[in-house]
């Protein structure tokens, strides 16, 4: 039998000359796989179809955006995940998911490998190989853009020359990655850090200087992830669809940085993400209210490290997992509503309550009622202050 891969396909130029491209270098039967993270846009079945006239012998379509949502997103938002303290981890978070069906199909089909349609200047060619390794470690992963040699003209050449059904919404000038999480957009204009990005590159955003009257929004947590909007149950991908319109209409989760890639390069990259952006505010507030001061501290270290873990394309690997562990036990008493104010590309926290709340009134109110025993305080920072008053004694004279 002819050997397989399976192709992550996009429908994009680039994965759709992939296909007869891989065949040709490679003599190997083409298995397209389309993942759908809530990237929108085309219909999955006209992708299917596209793949197949593009001389796949086979082509399946996932719906994968609850799974996504559910056993990807939830875990970074319970992790505040923000790589460089800036962005959501947008695409990073995708690769997984569409790795593991990347690797189960190629199982299931009996493939020898895996391909994708990266280059190799970026990121997300190590978190697909990375996790394909971690999953099914006999596999070998092909990129035909960066193994054979598939250039962007040599893929227009080819299109034509085999007339394949490709729309060429040809004047893009930018490279766009997008999932429910949130939209990365780079290149073009962009690669000058001194250009300021311009309204057009924004989709699940408008623009927050456009004045319009504040909306409010009530998100409840139960164990760290978000079950209802404004009173009303909802899914985790529910959640992030309804933020994303609901904080996308204000602007919220616009971000642009200079963010250092895993390869070494320094990348200029603008993202939207309002529902996540929005989320990862309620949620760390709500952490504030109800986590212990010490747990609280210690996770912001963990955090940072999940997020670079994650961005570097270690989702499938032991630490990861382990810290998990950790961020999970956090999340146990995470539960209760945040009100946010949305207005002018700002989700600002204006209220927060809990049942599993440690803010004690009593203790915290400078009105009466306060039961706190401030004589208490004069022997602590004694003993609180000892090392502090010893050293200097020592350091400033007077011993
Ligand atoms: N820099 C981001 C990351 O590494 C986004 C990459 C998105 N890819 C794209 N073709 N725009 O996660």
């Amino acid at each position: 039998m002819t050997e397989r891969v399976v192709l992550a396909y996009s429908g994009g130029l680039d994965t759709s000359v992939g296909i007869g491209w891989l065949h040709d270098a490679t003599g190997k039967d083409v298995v397209a796989l389309a993942v759908d993270v809530g990237q929108g846009g085309e219909d999955m079945e006209d992708i299917r179809q596209r793949a197949l006239d593009c001389g796949a012998v086979d082509a399946v379509v996932v719906d994968a955006k609850n799974e996504f949502a559910s056993d990807y997103l939830m875990p970074a938002l319970k992790a505040n995940a923000l790589y460089q303290k800036r962005y959501p981890l947008v695409s990073a978070l995708s690769r997984p998911v569409i790795a593991r069906h990347l690797a189960r199909v190629a199982k299931e089909l009996g493939a020898d490998s895996v391909a994708h349609g990266c280059t190799g200047k970026g990121n997300d060619q190590v978190r697909f190989e990375a996790a394909v390794a971690a999953l099914a470690p006999e596999l070998t992963s092909i990129a035909p853009v960066r193994d054979l040699a598939l250039t962007r003209d040599k893929a227009i050449v080819y299109a034509e020359e085999h007339n394949l059904p490709i729309r060429q919404s040809a004047k893009n000038p930018y490279s766009i990655d997008k999932n429910v999480w949130g939209r990365a957009v780079e290149t073009g204009f962009l690669e000058d850090p001194w250009n300021a990005p311009i309204e057009d590159l924004y989709e699940y955003t408008m623009d927050p200087s456009v004045a319009k009257p504040a909306d409010e929004v009530v998100i409840t947590f139960t164990a760290g992830i978000p079950t209802a909007i404004d009173g009303k149950p909802v899914t985790p991908l529910e959640a992030v669809e309804q933020l994303n319109i609901l904080a996308g209409k204000h602007g919220v989760g616009r971000i642009d940085v200079v963010e250092d890639r895993l390869v070494g390069i320094k990348s200029r990259e603008v993202y939207e993400a309002p529902a996540a952006m929005a989320l990862i505010a309620a949620h760390e507030a709500l952490e504030s209210l109800t986590l212990e001061r010490d747990v609280n501290r210690y996770k912001r270290g963990v955090e940072s490290e999940w997020s670079n873990l994650v961005y570097d394309g270690l989702w499938f690997s032991g630490l990861k997992r382990s810290l998990d562990v950790f961020i999970d036990d956090t999340q146990k008493h995470v539960s209760g509503d945040i009100r946010l104010k949305l207005e002018g590309g700002r989700a600002t926290v204006t209220g927060q309550k809990s049942n599993e709340s440690l803010y004690d009134f009593s203790l915290a109110t400078y009105d009466t009622g306060d039961t706190f025993d401030q004589s208490l305080s004069k022997g602590f920072i004694e003993i609180w202050s000892l090392p502090s008053k010893i050293s200097a004694r020592r350091d400033l004279g007077g011993r």
